[in-house]
């Protein structure tokens, strides 16, 4: 029992660490890398329509589609658009991870159900 309780405190603490994206990093990425420039001031106000709205949108999802814009040259798996794939060139998993944090963190005028 108690047993099962530690390697149980083990496997969270670890997977705690191996999931924690970091949103102050997370910034520093998005603003370094001027994203705002197409996605517009906040991550809210796109500059035209081509540009989605990101701003508060589910962290989950954001990681997910900022990863398959690295899936390079398979169309079939990833995401294919040159803009977006050039973009997320340059950047780590983890790096990944602490943008899509940052960015869900961000109030966005998305919604689900008006
Ligand atoms: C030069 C303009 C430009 C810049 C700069 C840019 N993006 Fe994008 N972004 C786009 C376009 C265009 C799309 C739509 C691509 C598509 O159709 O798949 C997009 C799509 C996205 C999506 C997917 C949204 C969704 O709902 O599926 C995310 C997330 C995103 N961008 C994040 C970023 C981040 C983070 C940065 C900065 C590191 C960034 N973008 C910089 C033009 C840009």
């Amino acid at each position: 029992m108690i047993k099962s309780a530690l390697i149980l405190a083990l496997l969270s603490a670890s997977v705690g660490v191996a999931h924690a994206a970091d949103i102050a990093k997370g910034k520093e990425l998005v603003e370094k890398n001027n994203c705002a420039a197409c996605h517009g001031a906040g991550l809210k106000a796109p500059v035209a329509p081509a540009y989605p709205k990101i701003a508060g949108q589910y962290q989950d999802y954001l990681y997910f589609a900022l990863k398959s814009y690295t899936v390079d040259g398979n169309s079939n798996v990833g995401r294919n658009n040159a803009i977006m794939q050039s973009q997320m060139k340059p950047y780590s998993d983890k790096d990944l991870r602490d943008m899509a944090a940052y960015i869900a963190s961000l109030p966005g005028d998305l919604v689900v159900k008006k």
